[in-house]
């Protein structure tokens, strides 16, 4: 999705970690964000006829060789520009300012007083601020042409300005929540300097997205998996808006599905959206291909591998399907290409189809985040069950039931599940926690229930907070849920007679047992 009727504000990334959440806090105040590489030439970023450039924070010194930067030609571009931290030091060094190791760093909350009463960034704000710092260098004088607007006890020059060429730096972060009115700082600069609309809604997200899945699929039938979870929901929700009698959705279930899924999906999209929706229900063949199979590894390549042939087959049989609707979200884009990492686990995504299959894609949700593509869920009428889902991994139970896999050992995981989930949502915690949820280990215990001596199997509770689940920790859920959680399940789920709460972070678990 090109967004060209939207006020665009660019994006450079000097560290990756602070440039998604700058973009965010951008787009909550309702003006288009991208984010960009430093790499990229200047011609590239003003064709994009952006209103402003905002210039991150990243971990780097501007003292240190080949620090990163930018083409200076930037600063008479014409395009308003804000550095943030390392993005603000940059600014003054590259226009003849000072920036000094002062050996007097800060970091975390910090008091920071304003000098200029009239300064354009901190507009009716108060003399006096919290704001988060996070820096080893400090600005220590600014460059010609520049106004001090801010100081604090370890940065002379906290913020400045130039107003005739509009640029302007902070060297705190007001993108971090802990910079109590930096999102007044950035809409200052998004409003106040750039002349930015708040167009980027909703409702114009989803009116946009819908005009450009119409250009790009013409009259052609469009195909679309769905796996249970929010972001083919919302993908698929979109589509149907757009095209309605084009749109054929598949769903596979692979009877590794949490409590009440499928029918959740054959509700909605059957139901309410009243979509040609192709049900697959090849449990049994799930299971058969698993049959006996303890190994993690194995498990996931056996189910991507079943995943595919099935949808191969379906897709065979809607002839003339020439598109396929993907549920890419921006952060994938933005990170893919980034780092290599280590294989920890081969991840099978549902919907994550080989390219030998001819179609050609369509991915309505590839400049969104997650919080974006669950608002936009939530207008058009999808239920809240399916857009605040917590996420679920492709291979489904089958990872949650270490070892080898019985429709017994599915169906008792997944009562215990559902319990989990029920009570996390009535302790109101759903949303928080980025996953919760039953595992069912191989082995099995002794207990006594009644008179008589039991030897069944533990359930362990797993329920993390995270991120983005590249690292969690253990939620620490409050012991009345637990206790709840642990006398309901042994209660109603026959074969369990423990129940144990997981406390491993990531690293060094991971969110997963397999
Ligand atoms: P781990 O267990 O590696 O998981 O900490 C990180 C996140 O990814 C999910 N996950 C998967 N998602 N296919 C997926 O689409 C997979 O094979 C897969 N394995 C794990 C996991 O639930 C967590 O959110």
């Amino acid at each position: 999705m090109d967004a060209p009727s939207f006020d665009t504000i660019l994006v450079v990334d000097f560290g990756a970690q602070y440039a998604q959440l700058i973009a965010r806090r951008v787009r909550e105040a309702h003006v288009y964000s991208e984010i960009v590489p430093r790499t990229m030439p200047l011609a590239e970023m003003l064709a994009r006829r952006p209103k402003g450039i905002i210039l991150s924070g990243g971990p780097a010194s501007v003292h240190v060789d080949n620090a990163p930067s930018i083409d200076p030609a930037l600063y008479e571009a014409g395009v308003p520009v804000l550095g943030i931290c390392y993005g603000a030091q940059l600014v003054a060094r590259q226009l003849g300012g000072e920036v000094r190791r002062t050996g007097g760093g800060e970091y975390g909350r910090t008091p920071l007083h304003r000098t200029d009463a009239g300064s354009l960034l901190f507009g009716s704000l108060s003399d006096e601020q919290v704001v988060w710092m996070s820096h080893g260098d400090a600005i220590t004088s600014a460059p010609g042409g520049f106004r001090v607007t801010a100081m604090t006890p370890g940065a002379p020059v906290a913020a400045l300005e130039d107003r005739d060429r509009a640029v302007y730096g902070v060297q705190f972060h007001p993108e971090v929540v802990h910079t109590e009115r930096g999102q007044e700082v950035l809409k200052a600069f998004l409003y106040d300097v750039c002349g930015c609309r708040p167009s980027w809604t909703n409702t114009s997200i989803i009116e946009q997205a819908v005009g450009e899945i119409r250009a790009q699929v013409g009259r052609e039938r469009v195909l679309c998996g769905l796996s249970g979870g929010v972001d083919s929901a919302v993908a698929a929700a979109l589509v149907h808006k757009a095209v309605p009698d084009q749109l054929t959705c598949v769903f596979v279930d692979t009877g590794l599905m949490r409590m009440g899924e499928a029918d959740q999906v054959e509700e909605t999209f059957r139901g309410q959206f009243h979509v040609d929706l192709i049900h697959v229900k090849a449990a049994d063949r799930f299971l058969a291909a698993l049959d006996d199979v303890a190994d993690p590894e194995r498990k996931r390549k056996i189910i991507g591998e079943t995943f595919i042939r099935v949808f191969e087959e379906v897709a065979r049989d809607v002839e003339d399907a020439r598109f396929l609707v993907q549920g890419t979200l921006y952060p994938d884009i933005v990170e893919s290409g980034g780092a290599e990492n280590a294989t920890i686990k081969s991840h099978h995504n549902v919907g994550g189809l080989p390219d030998d299959m001819q179609f050609e894609l369509v991915e309505p949700l590839r400049n969104l985040f997650k919080d974006e593509v669950r608002a936009i869920g939530e207008e058009l009428g999808l239920p809240e069950e399916i857009v605040w889902r917590q996420p679920f991994p492709g291979p489904g139970l089958a990872v949650r039931v270490a070892g080898t896999i019985t429709p017994e050992r599915l169906d008792l995981l997944r009562r215990a599940d559902a319990i989990v989930v029920e009570e996390i949502k009535r302790a109101g915690l759903y949303r928080e926690i980025w996953q919760s949820f039953a595992v069912l280990p191989v082995v099995r215990t002794v207990g006594v229930m009644g008179d008589g001596r039991t030897y069944e199997y533990p359930i362990v509770v797993r329920a993390v907070t995270s991120d983005d689940a590249m690292t969690a920790d253990w939620a620490r859920l409050p012991a009345e849920v637990l206790e709840r959680i642990a006398s309901r399940i042994i209660n109603e789920v026959s074969g369990v007679n423990r129940v144990a709460y997981d406390i491993t972070s990531k690293p060094p678990g991971t969110i997963e047992w397999e």
